[in-house]
């Protein structure tokens, strides 16, 4: 049985930031989300989360959906580091949950960039007459790292901090990544051992290596080819280094797909972000969070979107769109700002300088110039006229407005929420509508008042 522990305690400090380090965005997603969903393609037997006890609702929130997947679930179990004493500490902490297996991963939180077949090469290398395996790396430039040292048969005798190297020490180029592989028995006699009389004067679980030589029990070192990055996120430059890397391969997997990302360096896609074939993304845009965009589209140049599920064959130019749904054959932009909560049905139109908040737009509907329709329930085939406004909010509450199809809104009408307007109704040009208009019928004026007139005189086309 194998169990894995994540060492998620520890201040941070270098990071310079009130937001615990380990939820800092890489991204789309917190650093620690990266570790965990690595993990969880092992299977192993139980997963134990090592935090300071004032984080556990934040780290509960972050791993929510893991922990019910159906194919990569894992069973996290939480345990509490009151202080940050230091990663043996951190350990120590989590040995009570050890009880009945034989082996365990001991991963450190802040190393997003191990993917899980390093971690499986780690496990694999883990042998019966071994008590403990480190996973290494080769650095030109070792750093701030552990130095792993080796005797002349290769096994490991020692990790030695780099605040407590000797100089001939620092030369050594093979570091500690601060992944590990433990045999449970042997690490629970061990890790009773661990003293903080170091520069840190913390506990380190590098000691755990000289304690276990010293029981006479053997360990080995599984090296694996990572670049420095990979170890940990320590600082605001670390997290820029890795969020170049993973942003890379992001781009590289979508083109690999049949994605066109006509400018790589100016286009920043969420790890989570999902784009179909032939779609081209213009420079300079940014796609968040659980963004969908289907195929044929193209998006950008400039174009931001959080959470947007775009349909096929549409086009989005220079603009905003925030956790609303775009159905297929669709047209935002330029300068379109689609707010939460928004429905755009297909073959619609979405001009310049249109805001759009919490309404749905049906389908071959246009609205395509500076209008503000919020709270909105807007029909098929309609047509908004220039600096047509819903005036949704009468200083205390939101209100509806609702158009029904194939309703003609003159240029500049405001529409005073809550409002009907019916089926085919037309309001005149500067109109202002305070009361529901009858389906069929005409309004126009200050405040609009019906007229007699046949719909089809009424009004220039919008476009
Ligand atoms: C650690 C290793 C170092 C290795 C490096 C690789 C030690 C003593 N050193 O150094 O040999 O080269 O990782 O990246 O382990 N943590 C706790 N409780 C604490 C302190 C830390 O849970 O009291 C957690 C942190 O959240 C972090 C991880 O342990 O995720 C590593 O701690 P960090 O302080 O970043 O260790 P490094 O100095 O990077
Ligand atoms: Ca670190």
């Amino acid at each position: 049985m194998i169990a894995g522990v994540v060492l998620a305690g520890g201040k941070g400090v270098r990071m310079k930031s009130s937001l615990p380090k380990l939820f800092h965005n890489l991204l789309g997603k917190p650093i620690i989300r990266y570790v965990l969903d690595n993990l969880s393609e092992l299977k192993l037997n139980k997963t134990i989360l090592v935090i300071p006890p004032n984080q556990e609702g934040d780290f509960r929130k972050v791993v929510e959906d893991l922990e019910t997947k159906k194919d990569q679930k894992i069973e996290i179990v939480y345990v509490f580091q009151e202080e940050p004493l230091g990663t043996g500490d951190a350990l120590r902490r989590a040995m009570p949950e050890l009880e009945g297996f034989d082996t365990v991963l001991v991963v450190n939180g802040d190393a997003p960039l191990i993917t899980d077949e390093i971690f499986k090469g780690l496990l694999d290398s883990y042998r019966d007459d071994v008590s403990a395996v480190v996973l290494s790396t080769i650095l030109d430039d070792p750093m701030h790292y552990g130095r792993v040292i080796k005797n002349k048969d290769g096994n490991v005798i020692k990790i030695v901090e780099a605040k407590d190297a000797s100089e001939e020490e620092r030369e050594i180029k093979e570091v500690n990544t601060g992944a590990y592989c433990f045999s449970v028995e042997d690490l629970k006699a061990a890790i009773e051992k661990i003293d903080n009389n170091n520069a840190q004067e913390e506990y380190y679980i590098t000691q755990l290596v000289e304690i276990l030589n010293r029981m006479g029990k053997k360990v080995i070192s599984c090296q694996t080819d990572l670049g420095s990055l990979a170890l940990g996120i320590n600082s605001r430059l670390d997290l820029a280094l890795a969020t170049r890397k993973l942003l890379q391969e992001k781009l590289e997997r979508l083109m690999d797909e049949g994605v066109t990302i006509v400018s790589p360096e100016n286009t920043y896609i969420e790890i989570d972000v999902s784009v179909g074939k032939d779609t081209v993304i213009e420079p300079f845009s940014v796609l968040k969070g659980s963004t969908v965009v289907g195929e044929r589209c193209i998006i950008g140049p400039s174009t931001y979107l959080l959470n947007a599920y775009i349909g096929n064959e549409c086009e989005i130019f220079y603009s905003v769109i925030k956790n609303s749904k775009i159905e297929s054959n669709v047209r935002v932009g330029p300068f379109a700002h689609i707010r939460d909560g928004t429905h755009i049905k297909s073959h619609s139109a979405i001009g310049d300088f249109v805001e759009v908040k919490k309404s749905t737009i049906g389908s071959y509907t246009k609205a395509l110039h500076l209008s503000y329709l919020g709270d909105a329930e807007i029909g098929e085939k309609v047509n908004i006229g220039a600096g047509t406004i819903t005036c949704n909010y009468d200083g205390k509450t939101k209100h509806k407005t609702t158009i029904e199809d194939e309703a003609f809104i003159g240029s500049n009408t405001c529409l005073r929420a809550p409002i009907k307007i019916g089926r085919g109704a037309i309001t005149g040009a500067g109109s202002v509508v305070l009361k529901d208009v009858e389906p069929g019928t005409t309004v126009v004026g200050v405040p609009a008042r019906p007229i007699e007139r046949k719909p089809k005189e009424e009004g220039g086309k919008s476009e």
